[in-house]
């Protein structure tokens, strides 16, 4: 279990909802000389790992960068290897979610990902939609710029068929149209990797998020950074733009 010292600060209780940018997987794999994917197998096992002990510190949602709108760019065989591993997890991952009630979503624009991967995720979603524990969230062909556009697409179309108008819409109204929709934002957001930026990762949802950094190579994460990651939170003071 985390050991976690209490403040009498907002940000003093477990983060409800921790989002990860897993990076870091090709430089674990360049170092140990082995192929790209070797890296992101590794980070998957992480995944895996992360998920069972957020779940056991009583995180109610794990949200996880996995592919982005942009890492098509990468080789075939990349691209490939990793669309693997997402088949391979949720097939695995479908027995996991009904013994320990784990709610899963697929969270991006689908329509680029192969029909059999897509029938997977749907089945995957349709299992777990009962379950109302621990929720992870895995972001695939995932874009916050494509999110909003996406978003913003979906509310003209209800302004065209009448069943809305411009003057409807709030920023609450705008939260239901993105892949998150239901999710409440993030409270803390993690980038292993040491890079120091958010790749189009959540740019709605993390207007008031908590971000923490660390050099640590995504396959290299485990139970002790993640405890350090929420110690680092629990020493922070939300405001929200009010004053001290
Ligand atoms: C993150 O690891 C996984 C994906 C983006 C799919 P990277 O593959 O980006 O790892 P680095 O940044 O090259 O080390
Ligand atoms: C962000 O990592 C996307 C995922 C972890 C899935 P990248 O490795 O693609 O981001 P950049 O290229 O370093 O910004
Ligand atoms: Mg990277």
């Amino acid at each position: 279990m985390a050991r976690i010292s209490k403040s009498k600060n907002n940000a003093a209780e477990i983060p409800q909802h921790i989002a990860i940018i897993m990076d870091g997987n090709g430089r674990w794999a360049t170092r140990r000389a082995l192929p790209r994917n070797a890296g992101h197998a590794a980070g998957s096992e992480t995944f895996r790992r992360i998920a069972t002990y957020c779940r056991s510190i009583g995180v109610k949602y794990l949200t996880v960068f996995a592919f982005s709108t942009e890492n098509w760019k990468r080789s075939a065989e990349e691209v490939q290897g990793i669309m693997q591993l997402f088949d391979k997890y949720l097939h695995e991952a479908i027995e996991e979610m009904a013994r320990d009630q784990i709610r899963l979503r697929v969270l991006g624009d689908l329509t680029r990902i192969s029909p059999e991967l897509r029938a997977l995720i749907e089945q995957t979603d349709e299992i777990s939609q009962e379950y109302e524990g621990f929720q992870a969230n895995i972001c695939i062909n995932y874009g916050g710029r494509d999110e909003i556009v996406h978003a913003a697409r979906a509310f003209a179309r209800d302004c065209a068929d009448g069943r809305r108008t411009p003057e409807d819409l709030t920023e609450a109204m705008f939260s239901g149209y993105l892949y998150t929709e239901g999710i409440p934002d993030p409270d803390l957001i993690i980038r292993p990797s040491g890079e120091i930026r958010i790749s189009n990762f959540l740019l709605w949802q993390s207007a008031y998020s908590e971000y923490y950094f660390t050099d640590v190579l995504w396959p290299d994460f485990d139970e002790a950074e993640l405890d350090r990651a929420i110690e680092s939170y629990h020493r922070r003071e939300r405001r929200y733009g009010g004053a001290q």
